[in-house]
């Protein structure tokens, strides 16, 4: 009783100071790290650093695309609620496998691809879960770099800015091809299907399957069958992502339909190399 009194009073009189060891740690960083420059920020998270401080009363944020109701606040779908409250006390706690939750992984095949799809019945589809958008994109780029190390990885122009990033960061060399189209607002669409023939062997295609960011151009339904058609001529491999399907699960027909055309070149490349 009496030590934790005195250790009590000292603790009292101690300055309000961080414990030594921390000092130590803070003063070798500083000369350690000191030569590291902050990352240049984000254009569309600074869209919103912007808003923040902006005094206006009127003011919108047309930053980062995200439901908001009449009050600028935050929307979750009734769906998203009903997903919390039924995994709420029931999720398992112990560490996953290497490659991921499998039923998560299953379930989520199941929705990019139909419940009945002849990729997932016939097992032509491998998967594993990733941290995020952001995750699975740099776990596949450093894939890429590991067992296809001479490979480039072509990147639609424009597109979200972190794509760039990513690949630069996992050292594959990247191209851009032709997207976008400013006078008409849409899809260049005989500039895309140039790009895709006339790339070397053995490249990579990242394609957003719907809501493509930034522009919100897709390929018609047509168009994405000449676009799969233009794939099964060439050894080029397609990596498609699809960060967007609960904000824009209206499209999820089209977006399964694009899956399955897609899958199918995959296939057909399967075939090819087995031959
Ligand atoms: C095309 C695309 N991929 C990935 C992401 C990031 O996904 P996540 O937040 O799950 O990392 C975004 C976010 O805007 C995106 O637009």
């Amino acid at each position: 009783m009496a030590m934790l009194s005195r250790a009590a009073s000292s603790a009292a009189r101690r300055p309000l100071l961080p414990p030594p060891r921390l000092l130590a740690v803070r003063a070798m960083a500083s000369s350690l790290f000191g030569h590291v420059e902050p990352a240049p920020k984000d254009p569309i998270l600074g869209v919103t650093e912007a808003f923040l401080a902006d005094p206006s009363s009127d003011k919108v944020n047309v930053g980062v695309g995200a439901y908001r109701d009449d009050n600028g606040q935050p929307v979750v779908l009734s769906c998203v609620r009903e997903a919390e409250r039924r995994i709420a006390g029931n999720l398992n706690m112990e560490y996953l496998p290497m490659g991921g939750s499998v039923k998560m992984i299953e379930e989520s095949l199941k929705l990019a691809y139909g419940e009945d799809s002849d990729f997932i019945k016939d097992k032509r589809i491998a998967a594993v879960q990733a941290l995020s958008g952001t995750g699975a994109c740099r776990l596949f780029a450093d894939f890429q770099k590991r067992f296809l190390p001479d490979s480039q990885i072509y990147i639609p122009t424009p597109t979200w800015s972190n794509h760039h990033n990513i690949w630069r960061d996992a050292q594959v060399p990247q191209k851009t091809f032709t997207y976008y189209h400013p006078e008409s607002r849409g899809l260049d669409f005989s500039g895309l299907m140039n790009e895709i023939k006339n790339a070397p062997d053995g490249s990579f295609f990242l394609l957003h399957a719907c809501a493509h960011n930034p522009t919100g151009v897709d390929p018609t339904e047509e168009q994405w069958r000449e676009i799969s058609h233009q794939f099964k001529g060439l050894p080029v491999v397609i990596q498609r992502e699809m960060p967007r399907q609960s904000e824009f699960s209206l499209k999820m027909d089209t977006k399964l339909d694009v899956l399955s055309h897609t899958q199918r070149t995959w296939d057909f490349m399967d075939k090819e190399q087995d031959a």
